[in-house]
């Protein structure tokens, strides 16, 4: 190892193991990696962990109303977070859970230290409880009417209408989400992490460190409004660890065991590698670096509790806590009706992940602004860059190599101070990653290629190889190509790894950053296979159209609040979202005598009726060919939807819809009224 080597250990956020990762997490994961790719080619020693976040209340009640345990249901979504993530290239040196018994262990042995340090607290409160599931309600598992303006169906911290914040006990008609019953207030102990003591060695922290200035200014302001204790216990039932000696009763809130992740996660490696030890980068008197990357919203978590946390514990701090903003997409929120809430796999079921790496980093930068994925911006900007540009450096030259030179690169280089200039930018572009502006260093990496291709374009090898003698000089342009994309590359490898891989085949040579300043002078290389397509449009609609449907599906998937009620284990039949009697109402049922009924001709499964509804008739196509004879019908009462719009049908238009019950074939039976009821009545 060189003298001059980081240990550097970073981090992304623990994805909740109660959803699938989109491309709104993928921001976060794109920029980890991006960095630890960067770190370990500049020949750091950098290791990338991470993990499912696997406890507390909404992961517990997922799981129950999916009918699984907490358990099988971690377990699923670990696979497809994994899989998601590996096939957009990020990559972990380990990917754990935080419900692992390393985790137990530093969990309770930091609460531990802390309760030994005289940092933690125990006080009684009140806090709404659900009397019929008997379990204490998050605030957002409480529902009523906001105190202030009245507004129905709030939760209970805040209203989305008025904007104001309140306690759930002030909610006006409180109602349990988990199953409808009225809450009522109880009292109960709970533990408390004594963030106050630890002020100054925050305030220390803040301003010692590099801290990005938004961090910084939000931390001060955080400091004047004065720290408060943290809760840190939930009651039972909590899907969770166990408080030491509470005898089952109290169970760590979900955000104190949540960081202490990453030292799970780094453990459970250091376990399977000899060269990685755990005291080494979580002592106190730790020489290694210690990143984390997260998004805006927790920053909170990482740059109070989790500093404090550990200090407490006498382990190292973060050398650094690196936050980034929300993407948002179109300009807006992503949003699943608008078809922007693009789910990582419904991404790469139509788009090669690169495209969104090189989008992603093309527009970072090393602040906590908020990120626009503009999907027509995105189609264009990588088809302009990727291809345009950075592929069409070799593609224009490779050929002739190939064809006309044996694959093998020229003995001298053409344009010297051209690849000079190529390579005096690898400190700057350095720099730039470093520091997390990808998109300074994006921009001068193409910059570079705007020149390569310039260069080429002013050479025009094309016309050069129709010319007497100018063998050598199209040959030495040619490798000048080469080189000049080679470097290109190199830079490029943290963004676009699996690219980088298929051009090292290519080249013949491994892209490294040591490697810059040497040149591939007389060498042989491979022959040159297409690197990337453009993106088609129809790609891109048909990822937000995939989108949509997957939430007409999770809506007809979703089940009733009230079936938790009864019973913890929900139906897994899928049970359609309630209407409103409004919507209800909208139904024209009416009760319909059936005047004749016949075969059609041609069609398989279809009867036609005409169907008297006291006065007017409809004609109605109804597929019960298979279950029954068109004279058994005549003469029957059923009922009909009245008022569905005419459908064009191949034997003619179907002016309405008879409602029949069964799965099919020979199963299919028509619903009819009680005698009594008369043709044309309405149903209600
Ligand atoms: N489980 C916690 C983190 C615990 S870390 C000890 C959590 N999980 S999360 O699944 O909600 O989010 C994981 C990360 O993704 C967070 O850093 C979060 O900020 C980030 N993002 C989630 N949605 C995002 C966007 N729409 N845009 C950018 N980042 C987003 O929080
Ligand atoms: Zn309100």
């Amino acid at each position: 190892m060189a003298v001059d080597t980081r240990k550097i250990l970073v981090t992304s956020a623990l994805p909740y193991a109660n959803g699938p990762i989109h491309l709104g997490h993928m921001l976060e994961y794109i920029q980890t990696d991006i960095w630890v790719r960067f770190q370990k080619l500049r020949g750091h020693k950098c290791t990338y962990v991470c993990a499912d976040d696997t406890h507390g209340t909404p992961i517990m009640l997922k799981a129950q109303q999916l009918g699984m345990t907490p358990e099988e249901m971690i377990a699923k979504v670990a696979i497809e977070h994994q899989a998601d993530f590996a096939d957009f290239l990020v990559e972990f040196d380990n990917y754990h859970s935080t419900h692992s018994d390393e985790n137990r262990k530093w969990a309770t042995e930091v609460y531990n230290r802390l309760n030994q340090g005289g940092y933690i607290a125990t006080r009684t409160i009140e806090q709404l409880f659900d009397p019929e599931k008997e379990m204490f309600l998050p605030d957002r598992f409480v529902k009523g009417t906001c105190p202030k303006c009245k507004a129905e169906d709030q939760y209970g911290d805040n209203c989305e209408v008025c904007g104001s914040t309140y306690s759930p006990a002030e909610l006006i008609n409180p109602q349990s989400v988990v199953s409808g019953a009225t809450p009522v207030m109880k009292q109960s102990e709970h533990y408390f992490f004594d963030l106050p003591q630890f002020k100054e060695v925050l305030q220390q922290w803040t301003t010692s460190g590099a801290l990005q200035s938004e961090m910084a200014n939000k931390l001060n302001e955080w400091f004047e409004q004065g720290l408060q204790q943290w809760d840190i216990s939930r009651d039972a039932p909590y899907f969770g660890f166990e408080i030491p000696g509470t005898d089952g009763k109290k169970f760590f809130y979900v955000w104190l065991d949540a960081p202490i992740g990453y030292m799970g996660a780094f453990d459970n490696l250091c376990q399977k590698r000899d060269d990685l030890n755990f005291e080494e980068y979580w002592g106190a008197d730790s020489d290694a670096e210690l990143y984390h990357f997260i998004g805006k919203d927790i920053i909170y978590f990482h740059s109070l509790f989790w500093p404090a946390m550990l200090n407490g514990a006498k382990l190292r701090m973060p050398t650094n806590v690196f936050a980034h903003g929300y993407v948002t997409v179109n300009g807006e929120k992503m949003s699943k009706s608008r078809g922007t809430f693009i789910k990582a796999r419904t991404y790469l079921d139509h788009l090669h992940p690169e495209y969104l790496r090189y989008y992603y980093a093309a527009k970072l930068n090393d602040r906590i602004d908020d990120l626009d994925l503009n999907l027509e911006d995105f189609a264009q900007r990588v088809n302009s860059d990727m291809v345009g540009k950075l592929v069409n450096i070799a593609s224009r030259t490779a050929g002739f190599i190939a064809k006309r030179f044996d694959s093998k690169l020229a003995a001298e280089v053409e344009n010297p101070a051209l690849l000079a200039e190529f390579q005096n930018a690898q400190e700057s572009i350095a720099k730039l990653y470093e520091s997390r502006e990808y998109g300074k260093a994006i921009r001068e990496i193409m910059a570079l290629a705007d020149k390569a291709n310039g260069y080429i374009a002013e050479m025009a090898p094309w016309a050069m190889a129709k010319q007497e003698g100018m063998e050598q000089k199209t040959h030495e342009v040619c490798s000048m190509g080469i080189h000049l994309f080679r470097i290109l590359m190199t830079y490029l490898k943290p963004v676009l790894p699996q690219m980088a891989q298929n051009v090292e085949a290519f080249l013949n040579s491994e892209l490294r950053w040591e490697r810059i300043d040497d040149t591939l002078t007389g060498h042989e290389i491979a022959p040159f296979k297409a690197l990337i397509q453009r993106i088609e449009p129809a790609k891109i609609e048909a990822i937000v159209e995939a989108t949509k449907q997957d939430l007409a599906a999770e809506q007809a998937a979703a089940a009733p609040k009230a079936e938790l009620e009864q019973n913890d284990e929900l139906s897994k039949e899928p049970i359609v979202d309630t209407i409103d009697f409004d919507t209800f109402a909208k139904v024209d049922l009416r009760v319909a005598r059936i005047a004749k009924a016949s075969h059609v001709e041609g069609a398989d499964k279809l009867v036609q009726l005409t169907l008297d509804l006291g006065g007017e008739t409809r004609n109605v196509f109804a597929g019960i060919k298979s279950a029954y004879n068109p004279e058994d019908l005549e003469g029957r009462l059923t009922i009909m939807v009245a008022n569905l719009a005419p459908r064009k049908m191949k034997f003619g238009v179907s002016e309405g819809m008879v409602l029949a019950a069964g799965p099919g074939g020979k199963d299919i039976h028509i619903l009819s009224p009680d005698s009594g009821a008369i043709p044309g009545q309405r149903v209600m």
